[in-house]
């Protein structure tokens, strides 16, 4: 079996439906569910008996360890993490707690469990550590694509974050021998993405009349990556990447935030016009920029298909299509999400700050 953390989190919980759709290893999903972890992202494996979920805090390494000890996994696939750069800017304790500490907690878990192996099982053992391309910090117009050995240079607490995390889980290889894989990827997209993230919020605030808040030009560039597709360059360096490797992974895909929306916008004039006649367009807002904010990001995605044969099974036409259907389909999720504490981030990031 294997051990995923952050598992009712966006991406953990597409990870987790996609591997028990493909094979039959069972999943233990360790998951605090904080405001962005969700158990109606996984409601179609409640009667699953290969899902197993357990409720816990990464930072408890005594709950972890006795977790490894009872399971004995062949493999652990790190999401846990706080996620949203612009909490990370209000709040960053939470971020070096669960990103950097947790992360350290985990590792310690995982390397008490994993030295007590026997020397087959040892040398099979994955620790597979998701991580995010913003730890490369940010490009110019004409800079070559982030890869593998760009230098690290986080620009916000919660890149550092997963920076630092990033740091752990190669210390963990080279001095212990701990078999890591690391992968950095580009911007996610798809279905039980939290709305206070760019795609999902324009989907939600359009729908509701509101504001389509665009921070500062609306030129910044994201590379877009539908998230079946991560999963499946997860599954894949899981398979075969070599280990205490990093792998960048991308969709070739760069786009600047004004055109997402724009495209975001017209698809939903399609698909769900207007009563007025007129088009979300009319909706964008600019406002006061993210503190920070990078500019660019870009993956160099060569390495994984060269070596892995992994590339992206998504284009972004045929990913944002999916993703705008997702959400016209499950008014239900969304309406559950948006309530408990939503209103108070969404007014909490968004206030004072009309008029670019
Ligand atoms: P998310 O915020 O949607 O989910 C995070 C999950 O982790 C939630 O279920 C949450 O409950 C859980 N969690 C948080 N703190 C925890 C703790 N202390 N112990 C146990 N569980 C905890 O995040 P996501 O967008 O699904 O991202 C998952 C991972 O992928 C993160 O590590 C993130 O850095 C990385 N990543 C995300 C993207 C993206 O575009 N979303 C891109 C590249 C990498
Ligand atoms: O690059 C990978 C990263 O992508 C992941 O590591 C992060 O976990 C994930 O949240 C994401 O980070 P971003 O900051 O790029 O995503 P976000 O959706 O918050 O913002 C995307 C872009 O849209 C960014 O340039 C900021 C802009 N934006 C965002 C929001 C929420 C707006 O213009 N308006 C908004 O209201």
């Amino acid at each position: 079996m294997i051990f995923v953390t952050g598992g009712a989190g966006f991406i953990g919980s597409n990870f987790v439906l996609d591997w028990l759709a493909q094979a039959d290893e069972p999943v233990l999903n360790f998951d605090k569910l904080t405001y962005a972890g969700n158990l109606n992202n996984l409601a179609t494996l409640k009667q699953d008996v290969r899902h197993r979920f357990v409720r816990g805090d990464i930072c408890d390494g005594e709950q972890v360890l006795a977790l490894l000890l009872e399971h004995r996994p062949r493999a652990i696939v790190h999401f846990a993490a706080e996620s949203h750069v612009d909490r990370s800017i209000h709040g960053p304790g939470e971020f070096i707690n669960t990103n950097i500490n947790g992360t350290f907690s985990l590792l310690e878990a995982t390397r008490a469990y994993w030295s007590a192996l026997p020397d087959s099982e040892k040398s099979a053992f994955r620790f597979l550590h998701v991580s995010t391309d913003e730890v490369y910090g940010t490009l110019g117009p004409d800079d070559a694509p982030f890869s593998e050995t760009t230098a690290y240079a986080p620009n916000s607490p919660y890149s550092a974050s997963k920076a630092a995390s990033d740091h752990l889980v190669r210390s963990y290889h080279h001095t212990y021998g701990l078999p890591t894989l690391t992968t950095n990827c580009s911007n996610n997209y798809g279905p039980f993405h939290f709305p206070e993230k760019l795609i999902p919020l324009m989907i939600v605030n359009a729908q509701a009349g509101k504001p389509l808040p665009v921070y500062g030009d609306g030129q910044q560039v994201r590379d877009w990556l539908y998230v079946s597709d991560h999963c499946a360059a997860i599954r894949r360096v899981l398979e075969a990447g070599r280990v205490g490797e990093v792998y960048n992974v991308g969709g070739w895909n760069e786009m600047a935030n004004l055109d997402v929306v724009h495209t975001l916008c017209d698809m939903l004039d399609r698909m769900r016009p207007k009563a007025d006649g007129g088009s979300y367009r009319a909706q964008i807002s600019y406002v006061k920029d993210r503190p920070g904010h990078d500019r660019r990001y870009a993956i160099d995605a060569r390495k994984l298909e060269s070596e892995l044969g992994w590339k992206p099974a998504e284009t972004f036409e045929s990913g944002i299509a999916k993703t705008v259907q997702w959400y016209l389909d499950h008014p239900a999720w969304l309406a559950d999400v948006q309530s408990g504490d939503y209103a108070n981030w969404v007014a909490s990031n968004y206030f004072n700050r009309e008029g670019a």
